[in-house]
This record gives C-alpha cells, structure tokens and sequence, in this order.
C-alpha cells in the first residue's frame, strides 16, 4: 500500500477495516469513508478549506462542556438529528409522532404531583396543560410518565441561567389510573438556539437565523410502550415553517387557548405505539 493517489485511496481506506469484528461498525465506516471521500472529489476540497473545517470542529470541541453540546446543535441545523428521528419513528397511523430531543433534557428533574406549578418561578405567562396517554386502542396508559421541559419568557432554559440552583419549568409527572395529566406552567414563546459559537456563525454565514417556534418538550414513558419524545407546539407562532433545526410536525402544533384571565390552557393527548416484542422500551 504505497503511492496512493486520489483514484485508488478510498479503496486502500475501506480494505483497512477488513478486520473490524463488528459487522456494524464496519459497514458505518465503510459507508462514512465512501461518503466522506465522494463529498471531498465533488466539491473538489482545497487544503485550506480541509484546514477550515478542521478549525470548525476544533472550536465546537472546545465550545462543549457538559451544559453546552455544539455537536448536537450542529447536527440538529443540519437536519441530521431529525432525519434520524424520522427513519427511526415509523409509527402506527394515530400515534403522537416523534420530534428532535434538543439539547436541554435533564435526567432525574424534579418529581411533581398532578396540579403542581412547575414552572417554580420562570418567567412567563401562566398556563395550565392537561390530557391524556393513551394507546394505539384507546387504551389509557395508567401511571405513564411525562418527563416536561421548556424555556422561559426570555426564551432560555433554567441550564442555561448561570446563577440559577433550582430547576424552572421542567419536572416529572405521573399520570393518574386513567390516564389523565395536568400541570401548571409558562406559556412557551419562540427562542434563539445557542448562536454564540461556531454553529451560530455558522447560521450567519448562511443567511439562515437560530429561531425555534414556541413549544414544550414531553418525554413520555410507560412498560410495554415506545418511549415517545416529542414537542408540542404553539399554532399562533412565528417560524413554524422556517424551524432552525427542521424539528415542526403539523400534528404536534396545536392551539393553546387564552383564557378570560390572560392565562393559557393546552389540552393535548398523546397516543403511545405499543413496544415491539424483546424491542427497547
Ligand atoms: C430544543 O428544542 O430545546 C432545541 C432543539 C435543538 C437545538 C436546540 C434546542
Ligand atoms: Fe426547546
């Protein structure tokens, strides 16, 4: 293997891995090869540009720490994040369809009993949200859990606050015996995703802008069910149609409903798709 040149390299690339012992991470790398290297030949890469990229993901490297993930951002307005939700979220007509997780999950939130005001004040206009969880029958799914998280009227997450000890509008809920869920919390509004880094000028250098229509994350959970991950979003928001991060299903946008006192009322059910049998919940 000497004296590669740009006709026989790839080829040289994907004999390397013929001792991979795992068939799937062969055949990834094989295929990323292959992608990688007809992506550099079309596009006819200049060294300098190589060296431009390269310093692109160094700086997302070093943007990273463990309240600040710039790669899933970078996949996210790349639209690579919700193509693979939508190969992989292949549901039953009915079902409540799957949307992009984001980046501002938190494991193990605070647990809340039904009626409970989690938005434990962040800012925002107050909202009620109620529903059920059902499955692909009818069937209501008794004790499900929603895991809730969303950001607050300066359109930012409770992680992104630095000073802030307590968690804001997220929590854990059970629903009741039949089903049933209601919380208290903020209406969403439409926020910038992080724009301060390498994806963000990334973002300007493409004329594109960082803003996501106003919704609310649910991630919903029960035995013998697909653990739904999801948004709900607001019918009445800008950039339904031009989501930074292509995440918006006509299905999950729905009205949420002013009240005579200013507040908001979201009513949503969701419908949960029965787990494969010996598949992951
Ligand atoms: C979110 O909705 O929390 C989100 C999704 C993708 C990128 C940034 C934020
Ligand atoms: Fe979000």
């Amino acid at each position: 293997m000497r004296n590669l040149d740009q006709d026989n390299i790839t080829q040289a690339v994907i004999a390397s891995f013929a001792g991979t012992a795992d068939p799937r991470l062969k055949q990834i790398l094989i295929s990323l090869v292959q992608h990688l290297h007809a992506f550099a030949r079309e596009v006819e890469l200049t060294e300098d540009e190589w060296f431009k990229g390269v310093e692109f993901l160094t700086r997302c490297g070093h943007i990273t720490d463990d309240k600040r993930q710039e790669f899933i951002l970078l996949s996210d307005v790349l639209g690579l994040s919700m193509l693979t939700v939508a190969m992989n979220n292949h549901k039953p007509e009915g079902c409540t369809e799957a949307t992009v997780f984001g980046p501002f999950y938190v494991k193990d939130a605070p647990q809340y009993e039904l009626g409970a005001d989690i938005a434990n004040g962040a800012k925002g206009t107050p909202c009620q949200v109620r529903g059920t969880v059902r499955g692909t029958r009818g069937e209501a799914i008794a004790g499900a859990t929603l895991d809730v998280w969303q950001s607050d009227d300066d359109g930012l997450y409770d992680v992104q606050h630095e000073a802030l000890e307590q968690a804001q509008a997220r929590g854990q809920l059970r629903a009741d015996g039949e089903g049933r869920y209601h919380f208290r919390s903020i209406v969403a509004v439409p926020y910038a995703i992080p724009h301060d880094g390498p994806v963000g000028a990334m973002l300007q250098a493409t004329g594109r802008h960082p803003w996501r229509p106003a919704h609310l994350h649910f991630m919903v959970k029960a035995p013998g069910y697909e653990t739904l991950i999801t948004h709900v979003f607001r019918q009445d928001s800008d950039y339904l149609d031009s989501d930074a991060v292509f995440g918006v299903r006509q299905s999950l946008v729905c009205d949420w409903a002013v009240q005579p006192d200013g507040s908001y009322l979201l009513a949503y059910d969701f419908v949960l798709n029965p787990a494969k049998a010996g598949g992951p919940a």
